[in-house]
C-alpha cells in the first residue's frame, strides 16, 4: 500500500485519546472532494474521504481513487481514503486488492452476532496484510441513502456487552455502533429522536479503540429555508420539510465520551443543492458546469469548516 495515505490507525486513536473527533466525508465527484480537502488543509485538519457502493456505481472506483490520491498528494494533512458501507463482500475485497484504498468498512451489521464476526474477521486478515485499516458495524443504524437502506423496523442499538466480544474476535481497528442516529436527512424518524449518551458510554467503558458515529449530519436549518425559499419557483422541494439533523451538544457529548470519526453525508448534498439551485435562479441562461457549480462548492465548505469545528480538530494534523 503506497504511503500517500494515511490509515484509520495514524490518526484515530490519538483523536480518541486527545477527546476530538475526525471528519469522514462521503464523496462522488472532484468539486466535493476538492470542497473537503481545502477546508481541512486551511483548518489543519486531519480527515477521511471516503467513498459508498453509489458512490462507486456513480463514477467508479478508478476515478474516485485517482480524485483522493491527487488530493492526499497536494496535502500537508493526513489524509485517508476509505471505503464506506461494504456490505457486498466482494467489493470490499475488489477495494483491498485494487491498491487505491487504505482503509475499509466492512458493514456486516444485518447479520447474525456470529456471522458479523466472521465475516469482518475475513475481511481483517486480508486487508491487514497490506497495511489497510477496518471498520466494522455492531448494532444497525436506520435510515436510507440509495444503497444504504436500513429500515426502521431492522434497525437495532448496540449492545455494549457484546462490543468488547466483537473486537476482540474480529481484530478490526474502529467500530461504529448504533447509538440513535439515522442516516439521510429524517433524523427524528425512528429511533433517532435523541442520542442513547447512556448507552455510549457503556460502551466506551468497554472498548479502547476508537468508535465510529454515522449518521451525523446536522442538516442545518438555514441552508433547509433557503432551499424551500425556492419552492415557488423550482417546486417539488416540500419532500425535506419537517428535515433534521444531530444537534452540536449532542455531537459534542458523544465525542467526549469517545466518539473519534463522525460521519457526514446528508450535509454536503444539501449545501450541494442549495447551491446549484440559487445558482440557477440567479442565472438561468448560464451554461457552463464551473460557473454552475460554483457556489455549491462554496456552500460546502462552509458546511465541512463547521464540522471540523464542532469535531475539535482544528490543528491536529
Ligand atoms: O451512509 C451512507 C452514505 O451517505 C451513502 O449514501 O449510498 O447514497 O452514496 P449513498
Ligand atoms: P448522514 O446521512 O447523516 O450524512 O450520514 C452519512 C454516513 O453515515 C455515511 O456513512
Ligand atoms: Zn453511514
Amino acid at each position: 500500500m503506497s504511503r500517500i495515505f494515511a490509515t484509520l490507525n495514524d490518526i484515530l486513536p490519538q483523536a480518541r485519546r486527545g477527546g476530538y473527533a475526525v471528519g469522514a466525508f462521503n464523496i462522488n465527484n472532484m468539486e466535493i472532494a476538492q470542497a473537503v480537502i481545502e477546508v481541512a488543509n486551511e483548518m489543519g485538519s486531519p480527515v477521511v474521504l471516503q467513498t459508498s457502493e453509489g458512490a462507486i456505481k456513480y463514477a467508479g472506483m478508478g476515478y474516485l481513487g485517482a480524485i483522493a490520491r491527487i488530493a492526499a498528494e497536494q496535502s500537508a494533512v493526513p489524509v485517508v481514503f476509505h471505503l464506506d458501507h461494504g456490505k457486498n463482500i466482494a467489493l470490499v475485497k475488489a477495494a483491498i486488492k485494487s491498491g487505491l484504498y487504505s482503509s475499509v468498512m466492512i458493514d456486516a451489521s444485518s447479520l447474525s452476532f456470529k456471522k458479523n464476526v466472521k465475516t469482518v474477521a475475513q475481511i481483517v486478515k486480508l486487508a491487514h496484510k497490506k497495511n489497510i485499516s477496518v471498520e466494522a458495524e455492531l448494532g444497525a443504524i436506520p435510515g436510507k441513502e440509495d444503497e444504504v437502506d436500513v429500515k426502521n423496523k431492522d434497525a437495532f442499538y448496540t449492545d455494549p456487552e457484546q462490543v468488547a466480544e466483537f473486537v476482540r474476535l474480529t481484530g478490526c481497528d474502529a467500530v461504529a455502533v448504533s447509538v440513535g442516529t439515522a442516516h439521510g436527512a429524517f433524523k427524528k424518524v425512528g429511533i433517532a429522536g435523541s442520542l442513547d449518551l447512556k448507552r455510549l458510554k457503556m460502551i466506551s467503558e468497554a472498548v479502547k479503540i476508537p468508535i465510529v458515529m454515522h449518521g451525523a449530519s446536522r442538516v442545518c436549518k438555514k441552508l433547509l429555508n433557503r432551499l424551500h425559499n425556492k419552492c415557488s419557483v423550482l417546486r417539488d422541494c416540500d419532500w425535506m420539510k419537517g428535515a433534521v439533523g444531530i444537534s452540536t451538544a449532542q455531537k459534542k457529548r458523544a465525542i467526549k465520551l469517545g466518539i473519534s470519526k463522525i460521519n457526514i453525508d446528508t450535509d454536503l448534498r444539501l449545501a450541494f443543492a442549495v447551491g446549484i439551485r440559487e445558482t440557477m435562479l440567479a442565472d438561468n441562461k448560464s451554461i457552463d458546469p464551473r460557473k454552475l457549480l460554483a457556489k455549491s462548492k462554496t456552500e460546502m465548505k462552509k458546511e465541512v469548516a463547521k464540522h471540523i469545528q464542532i469535531h475539535g480538530s482544528v490543528g491536529k494534523a
